[in-house]
């Protein structure tokens, strides 16, 4: 029931800030500016391969496809693709022999998200409604799964680390960017759903994240840090997220600086 409660508290900022970019606005998930860990993201090489708009509709905490080795004729997945500016990055990378998919359980998002590729004419992608919790393809269809600043957001992690290895061909890898934490965030943090929808206090604990994903089933995880905070990003960035406009402890945005960190999580699915 929580789990729900949360999911639908998700899909509503998510859904708002789609609704934002449709009417020409940047994509911010919170209100305020963005925040460090979402901004310049893209190189101009990458970037001049996009429509701005699908640039303007990024909300990641990384860039996943840069540092996946995506092949020529692979199919790529996108866990939680919002704009899709990451599905058409792939979908260049592997080429009209290959497939990029994008998966959003958010109806807004994926309107942006088609409208974007509209922009960029790519036909080699797709962009599925459904839940990542509850990949709706079929076993061992994958060869790679990316995504970006996502699965922080899910309430239920071990569902979509178990669909993730049900998904992915033998051989094939998770290359994800994420939000992730070194310690457990104080209670002032945790306690507060728009931190948790803001992708701060869903982050799991790095050593956490390598056990669920091994106990799912993949072999050699690791994560890479990638973005960090100095204390008076973290004290902006909590101001920015909070609907409550309560102020944050200087002791809690210490914790949120020293822990907090976006990370470029890497695993393979075993050859059986
Ligand atoms: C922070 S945004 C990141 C969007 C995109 N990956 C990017 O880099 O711009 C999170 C996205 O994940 C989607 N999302 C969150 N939880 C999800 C879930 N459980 N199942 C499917 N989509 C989800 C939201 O609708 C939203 O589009």
């Amino acid at each position: 029931m929580k789990d729900r409660q949360t999911q639908k508290s998700v899909r509503e900022r998510y859904a708002g800030a789609a609704r934002e970019v449709l009417q020409g606005k940047p994509a911010r998930c919170c209100s305020g500016k963005k925040d460090p860990i979402s901004i310049e993201l893209y190189d101009q090489a990458q970037s001049r391969d996009l429509p701005e708009a699908a640039l303007l509709a990024s909300l990641g905490c990384g860039n996943p496809t840069a540092l996946a080795e995506l092949g020529e004729g692979e199919t790529v997945l996108d866990l939680g693709s919002g704009g899709g500016v990451d599905v058409l990055l792939s979908a260049k990378r592997v080429g009209p022999r290959g497939k990029a998919c994008g998966l959003d359980m958010t109806d807004d998002m994926l309107e942006l998200a088609r409208a974007n590729q509209a922009r960029a004419g790519a036909t080699n992608v797709e962009f599925l409604q459904g839940e990542i919790e509850s990949i709706p393809l079929p076993d061992e269809s994958v060869d790679v799964i990316i995504s970006n600043c996502v699965i922080n957001l899910s309430a239920d992690k071990d569902a979509v680390f178990r669909e993730c290895f049900r998904v992915i061909k033998p051989g094939g890898r998770l290359a994800i960017a994420d939000i992730v934490t070194k310690a457990p965030l104080p209670p002032e943090i945790t306690s507060e759903i728009d931190f948790w929808t803001g992708c701060v206090s869903g982050a799991l604990v790095e050593s956490d994240y390598i056990f669920r994903l091994h106990a799912a089933g993949f072999e050699s995880a690791s994560i890479e840090p990638v973005r960090t905070y100095s204390a008076e990003e973290a004290q902006a960035l909590l101001a920015s997220k909070s609907s409550t406009a309560r102020t944050i402890s200087a002791d809690a945005a210490a914790q949120v600086a020293h822990n907090l960190y976006s990370g470029f999580v890497r695993a393979t699915k075993p050859l059986p």
